[in-house]
């Protein structure tokens, strides 16, 4: 665990949102990849869920998993491009209290040396209470990519939103 949460590990949500994936007709690899990496940041996983493209499910668990189970945070996959379907963005950005933009362009900046559809997600990072939201596109690829840009920062945010005193000292930088 990060030395910067005072002991109190990352209570963590993950939430994959999936037509197909609902309906048992797919695996919910993203999850599973999500689930790996909290457990390598050494996360408390309390809550996951696989629910549709449904605006309503998508806001009614965001907001349980911030409001009654105070996660500190809720790793979204799927539903951030560009089909009628593709809600998840929508629904974050209208519960959060405010956004964290930089968190977002961080993502899609990085995802778009990887490849061009970078720029087709539309995903949402924002803050609900005590609770971090951060929206994920739906590929397992896309997953760890994102993963890899957040984790740097997931620490100091996640203590910044507790608000306690914090270190801003910036992380070591990999060799
Ligand atoms: N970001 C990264 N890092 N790697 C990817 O492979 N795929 C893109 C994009 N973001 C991708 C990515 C694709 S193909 C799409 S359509 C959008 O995310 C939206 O994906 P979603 O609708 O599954 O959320």
């Amino acid at each position: 665990m990060d030395e910067r949460l005072g002991g109190q590990p990352i209570r963590a949500a993950v939430m994959t949102m999936s037509d197909m994936g609902s309906r048992g007709e797919r695996e919910d690899t993203s999850g599973d990849r999500i689930v790996e990496f909290l457990a390598e940041i050494k996360a408390e996983l309390v809550d996951r869920v696989l629910i549709p493209d449904e605006r309503e499910q998508i806001r009614e668990h965001l907001c349980r998993l911030a409001d009654v189970a105070h996660v500190d945070l809720i790793l979204t996959t799927g539903g951030t491009g560009l089909s009628p379907r593709d809600v998840t963005p929508d629904v974050t950005a209208q519960v959060v209290d405010y956004q964290a933009l930089g968190i977002a362009e961080a993502m899609r900046a990085y995802s778009l040396q990887k490849t061009p559809f970078g720029m087709l997600s539309r995903q949402v990072v924002g803050v609900r209470g005590s609770t971090l939201i951060i929206n994920l596109p739906g590929s397992p690829k896309a997953v760890v990519e994102c993963l890899e840009v957040v984790q740097p920062v997931l620490a100091h945010a996640v203590e910044l939103i507790r608000g306690r005193p914090v270190d801003h000292t910036p992380p070591t930088p990999k060799a």
